[in-house]
């Protein structure tokens, strides 16, 4: 038996943040944002608007696009680093509950912008087991509630959305998940990281007057191990295969930004056709990026039954995942 991603969705919510809105808040410029980042719009969740509305609406989607009902779901599983709640209860009940997927198991990965490729190498072993047959995977983002928007090298970069999928059971070897490589590194930790709200600095006046709640990057060193790890994860995953890079239909990378996809996409030679941007237009929505992307990629009508796909991203932690799929859905 083999695990197929038979379908794609991707929710974003209507406000568009553009880097003239950053210009009125902090010290910053259209045209430094552009040419550091890529990066010209983000979208941004409504005041009530969570990150399992977001994550269920793009459920539904894939659900529809899938052709099963609802009630084939036997397992959802949704990778956030911004849940509704931080303990209980996981995103992907509250998603479950959203869509009305009632008695199967379902909880919330965290590997941050890696979340949704991790969870893919989850599902595939379901299946492949035996386990489950038809799975929904989410990765769905409310960044905009962990950002601090008085910090420049961060609140310009990061946007909110959703992207989900369904994984099914099929004995076609050529619609299967070929592969999932996933990794990760905790020396880098501190790297990328919020502190506060854990264990580590519990809630408090204190926490918050220090602003330890917001994400905190040192983005250039951050930078710096993303581009080598892209590349190194490419390499090895089309080497452990034995899949040529030529044969890769669609090359969709973490959209982080602009810049660190070029740089991974020259070093790896993958034309600008084959590769998939969406880092322009939605920022970084870390572990909803890969799914948005891909979503964004089959409503332009350039993922097809058959293609081989190629994901590829990386995230605090850090973490970092590459997976070959050739697409089951139609
Ligand atoms: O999704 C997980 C993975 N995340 C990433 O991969 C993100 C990786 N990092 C990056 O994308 C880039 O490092 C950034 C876009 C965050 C920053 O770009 P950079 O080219 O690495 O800039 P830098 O941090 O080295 O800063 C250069 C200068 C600094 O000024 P000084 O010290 O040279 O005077 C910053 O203060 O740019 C300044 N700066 C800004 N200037 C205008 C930082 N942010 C801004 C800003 N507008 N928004």
């Amino acid at each position: 038996m083999y695990a197929s991603l038979k379908s794609i969705g991707s929710y974003v919510p209507e406000k568009v943040m553009s880097n003239a809105d950053f210009e009125k808040i902090v010290d910053t410029s259209d045209e430094w944002i552009v040419q550091r980042t890529g990066i010209k719009n983000r979208r941004i969740a409504a005041p009530n608007q969570t990150t399992s509305d977001m994550g269920a609406l793009a459920a539904k989607k894939a659900i529809e696009r899938s052709g099963l009902d609802k009630d084939d779901i036997d397992l959802v599983i949704c990778a956030t680093l911004s849940p509704d709640h931080l303990c209980m209860p996981s995103t992907a009940c509250l998603i479950s509950d959203k869509v009305g997927i009632r008695d199967v198991m379902a909880f919330d990965v965290s590997a941050a912008c890696s979340g949704f490729v991790y969870i893919l190498s989850i599902a595939k072993a379901f299946i492949e087991s035996g386990a489950k047959k038809n799975i929904l995977l989410v990765g769905a983002e409310k960044i905009s509630s962990l950002v601090d928007y008085t910090d420049r090298g961060t609140c310009i970069l990061f946007g909110d959305g959703a992207g989900a999928a369904i994984i099914s059971a099929t004995e076609d070897k050529n619609e299967a998940i070929i592969d999932v490589h996933a990794s990760a590194d905790g020396k880098y930790s501190d790297l990328l990281i919020t502190p506060g709200c854990g264990s580590t600095y519990p809630c408090s006046a204190d926490m918050m007057e220090k602003k330890l709640q917001y994400i905190k990057m040192a983005g250039n060193e951050v930078f710096k191990v993303a581009v080598r790890t892209l590349t190194r994860d490419v390499v090895d995953i089309l080497k452990t295969n034995e899949i040529k890079s030529e044969d890769v239909d669609l090359f969709i990378p973490h959209q982080a930004n602009l810049r660190i996809i070029e740089a991974v996409r020259n070093k790896l030679k993958f034309s600008k056709e084959k590769t998939v941007f969406t880092v322009g237009k939605y920022g970084n929505t870390s572990a909803a990026s890969i799914p948005m992307a891909m979503s964004d990629a089959y409503e332009e009508g350039r993922l097809k039954k058959g293609d081989l796909m190629l994901l590829d991203t990386f995230g605090g932690g850090f973490t970092w995942a590459s997976a070959l799929i050739r697409f089951g859905g139609n």
